[in-house]
This record gives C-alpha cells, sequence and structure tokens, in this order.
C-alpha cells in the first residue's frame, strides 16, 4: 500500500516580520519530510533561489496598480481579496491532481485571511501562524469591551492608569490608543478569526507569557503550539528583503566588548524627521559607539539620511556607523553590541533575548507597546526611551554603563539560558514542533 504523503501550502505574508518566521517554519517542517508550497504575494516575494527544495507559488496581487493606501486596513483587505481567487484555483486544481494518498493542510499567516477562508469552502484543515507576542491578543481582544464600557478612546487622565484586566497594562500601552475607534475596531476584526482554525502556532515560548496563552486557549479552544524563537529552531538562508550590509561585522570586530547600542526600528515604522534628528543627538551625546539602522525611506519625507545636517553626520561618523540595513541576528550575536535600541516588534524581541542583549525600548503601535512593557517591567532586560534631548544619552549609559546595566544584562542572559533550554531536546518549544508534526500526521 503506497504511504500517506503531505503538502503543506504555507501562505506567507508580504511583511519582513512575518515572511522571515513563515520560512523558517517551512523549513523545520520540510526536515521532518513534508512537501512545502510557499504561497506569496507579488510585492515583497521571498527569493526562491535560497530554498531550492519548496515549490512556489506566486499570487497576483495587482498592488502595483494602486499607487497609495489610505489605511493598513485598505492595503490588507486588498491584498487578500486579490490574492484569493488565484489559490483557490490553484488549490482546486492540485486537488483534482493529485494522488489518492496525498493530502493538503493550509498554514497561513494569520494577516493572509483569504487562506482560511478558501481552506473552510474547500474542506481542507488549516493552521494559523501567529508571529506577534502572545500577550498582545488579550490586549487586542479587550478594546471592544473597553469600547463599549466607555474606556476607549482613552482619556489622556487614565493613559498611566494599569488597565485593571490586564493587570500588567497601562492604558497607554493598549494598541490603537489615539487612532480611530473605527479604524482599531476594523483591524481587530480582520486580525481575530471568526471561524477558529484546526490550530495555531505561536512564535513564543510557553515560560514567557504564560498568562496570556491561557487566555488564548480558553478563546479558541483548538490546539495552541508554542514553537519559538522560529528563527533558532533550524538554520534557514537570508529572509531579508533588503540587502544586508555586512561591512559592519569587521566593524563591530574593532570595538570594546559590551560597548557599542545597536539601533533599528525594524521594517516597517516610519519616523518622524525631528524623532530621527533627537535619535542622531543622543548617539552623538552619549560617547559611545554605535552601529544605527537607517532604513531607506524610513525617515518621513526624505530618501535616507539627508535630514541630518552635515556637522552632526561628521559628529556621528567619528564614533559609529550608519547602514540601511543589517545582518541583524548576527549583529545582536556579536560581543561588541552591549544593547539594542529597538522598536520591540515580536522578531527582534526574540532575536534579542536569544542572545542575552538588554533593550532600550521605543515601541511606534500594534504589539510593539505591549512587548515595550513586558521587556522593561516584568522580564526587566529593558528600558523605555524617552525622546528628548539629554534624556536619550542618558538612558544609553544606563544600559552600557554602571550597576543598573550589569543587572539589566544579568538578566538578559538568564532569560538566554531558559531560552535555549526550551529550544534543545525536551525543552517545550522542541517538544511542542514535535507534537506539531505528529497532529500535522493525525489530520
Ligand atoms: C512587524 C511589527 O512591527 C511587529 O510589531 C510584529 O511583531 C511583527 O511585524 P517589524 O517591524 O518587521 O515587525 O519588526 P520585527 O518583528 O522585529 O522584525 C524585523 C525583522 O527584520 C527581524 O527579524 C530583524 O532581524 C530583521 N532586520 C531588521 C534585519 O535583518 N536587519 C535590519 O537592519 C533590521
Amino acid at each position: 500500500m503506497a504511504e500517506r504523503r503531505w503538502r503543506l501550502v504555507l501562505t506567507a505574508s508580504p511583511l519582513q516580520g512575518h515572511m522571515t518566521p513563515m520560512l523558517h517554519l517551512a523549513t523545520f517542517l520540510h526536515s521532518k519530510g513534508f512537501s512545502i508550497t510557499i504561497a506569496h504575494s507579488e510585492f515583497n516575494r521571498p527569493d526562491p533561489s535560497n530554498h531550492p527544495h519548496f515549490t512556489f507559488l506566486s499570487l497576483p496581487d495587482n498592488l502595483s496598480a494602486i499607487s497609495d493606501f489610505a489605511t493598513a486596513v485598505q492595503f490588507l483587505q486588498t491584498l487578500n481579496d486579490n490574492c484569493s481567487p488565484h489559490f483557490r484555483e490553484h488549490l482546486i486544481q492540485t486537488m483534482m491532481m493529485k494522488k489518492d494518498k496525498e493530502s493538503i493542510v493550509i498554514v497561513y499567516d494569520n494577516l493572509m485571511f483569504f487562506a482560511g477562508s478558501v481552506a473552510g469552502d474547500l474542506g481542507l484543515p488549516s493552521i494559523i501562524l501567529r508571529t506577534s507576542s502572545a500577550s498582545f491578543f488579550p490586549a487586542i481582544k479587550i478594546v471592544p469591551q473597553l469600547r463599549q464600557q466607555g474606556r476607549f478612546p482613552v482619556q489622556a487622565s487614565l493613559l498611566q492608569e494599569i488597565v485593571p484586566e490586564l493587570h500588567l497594562l497601562r492604558y497607554k500601552d493598549l494598541p490603537f490608543v489615539g487612532l480611530p475607534i473605527q479604524y482599531a475596531l476594523e483591524v481587530i476584526n480582520m486580525i481575530i478569526p471568526k471561524t477558529p482554525p484546526s490550530a495555531i502556532l505561536w512564535n513564543t515560548l510557553e515560560f514567557l507569557e504564560p498568562s496570556a496563552l491561557t487566555q488564548i486557549r480558553d478563546h479558541y479552544q483548538v490546539p495552541i503550539f508554542t514553537v519559538g524563537p522560529l528563527h533558532k529552531i533550524i538554520p534557514t538562508p537570508s529572509t531579508s528583503f533588503l540587502e544586508e550590509d555586512t561591512s559592519c561585522i569587521p566593524w563591530l570586530d574593532k570595538q570594546a566588548p559590551r560597548s557599542v547600542i545597536y539601533v533599528s526600528l525594524g521594517s516597517i515604522a516610519n519616523v518622524d524627521e525631528k524623532v530621527s534628528t533627537e535619535i542622531a543627538w543622543g548617539l552623538a551625546n552619549s560617547k559611545q559607539p554605535f552601529l544605527w539602522v537607517v532604513r531607506p525611506g524610513s525617515v518621513q519625507g526624505f530618501e535616507w539620511i539627508e535630514f541630518l545636517a552635515d556637522g552632526l553626520v561628521t559628529e556621528m561618523k567619528m564614533r559609529g556607523l550608519i547602514v540601511k540595513w543589517a545582518p541583524q541576528k548576527e549583529v545582536l550575536a556579536h560581543f561588541a553590541v552591549g544593547g539594542f535600541w529597538s522598536h520591540c516588534g515580536w522578531n527582534s524581541t526574540l532575536e534579542s533575548m536569544f542572545e542575552g542583549v538588554p533593550m532600550l525600548c521605543q515601541p511606534f503601535e500594534l504589539d510593539q507597546k505591549v512587548n515595550s512593557r513586558y521587556l522593561s517591567y516584568v522580564w526587566k532586560m529593558g528600558v523605555e526611551v524617552v525622546v528628548e534631548r539629554g534624556e536619550i544619552e542618558r538612558v544609553i549609559r544606563r544600559v552600557l554603563v554602571g550597576k543598573e546595566g550589569e543587572e539589566m544584562k544579568q538578566r538578559a542572559m538568564e532569560m538566554q539560558e531558559k531560552v535555549k533550554v526550551a529550544v534543545t531536546h525536551g525543552g517545550s518549544s522542541h517538544n511542542s514542533l514535535e507534537e506539531l508534526v505528529q497532529y500535522i500526521f493525525s489530520l
């Protein structure tokens, strides 16, 4: 009798912080014998030459025909509407042609919700991959309830108060504070699926966010697998959309141990010119060496670093390096890096944790404010940055020099140890991945 075989169709979102964990997951599942198809939009497509064992399915997204999107909701809706028909057609063809013993399972990023709908329509099992922190879930789930009770939009007087239902989070840490309520509700509607999938994978660790995971399990009532940090599960070729400037590594080699502050605000954040200028002054005045990633187009109204006055650039070059995109995981693992000034995207948070690097937290939106609060208040391996003249250099020195920084480093290293245990044989994430494989075989 022919052996049953599985084809997993992984539907990746075109955002860097979502594509990377999906490709790591795909590499792991391929190592377990599954055939892998990566379905992706034309926008921000992965490089197939880095993954020769996968099949790639490019979904026409027609995004280039639209010059500007008013909101992220419009972007996501258009992306989903446009990718859906080709995906459906491809699956119908595959199901018609497939051999009797081949099963198809859809694994999709929760932002690519069309894949879940198509799977449901065609009677295929579907599994969601969540790339944000688990603690983000209770923080978004509560927003509609707060709105009904008149606590959202949040009044200025409440911002510093703790949200009683969330214990750790202040109102200011909630997503969408200061944004139009209608927009908030539309995003929440999009990212909390109405029809539960067969199972959910979360790129987190069991010990890290136990209370949020309990709430998630209560809410969904489907198997939840905690499989993070996915970037440490199996070696995977580069997943960057932008070219990594590796010249920073020999530069780091010349710096003293734990002396460098690494600054990167992720792949999406658009930063105000004034804020970027304050960051520059803070770095220059801190008198510490620094490596600063300024992603092209990330400073509003500028192509790259033209917003910096000539005198400031000269001042900065004496002590630091500015690049367009860095090999971040390698940078964080480097002996010279003593602190990571980050927007607290979830991948950056996990990467810093895995390398035991304390963080300076400057969150923008979504789960970043929640992650920042956990880093500084619960895990105590980070401090919040106030972007003001004088404050920045003080906070850099707090982390890199002195007793408080030493204690933070100690806690970051304890965290690193726990994460390492979780991904090795017998650890919680390792076990969870093995259970996931058995689960898929059972579908
Ligand atoms: C987005 C959201 O902002 C975040 O809150 C959510 O958790 C995931 O999606 P993003 O801005 O992409 O995050 O940040 P993050 O999740 O930290 O991912 C950025 C990725 O880009 C990381 O894997 C990081 O290693 C990589 N990176 C960043 C580089 O490789 N080089 C760089 O110079 C900067």
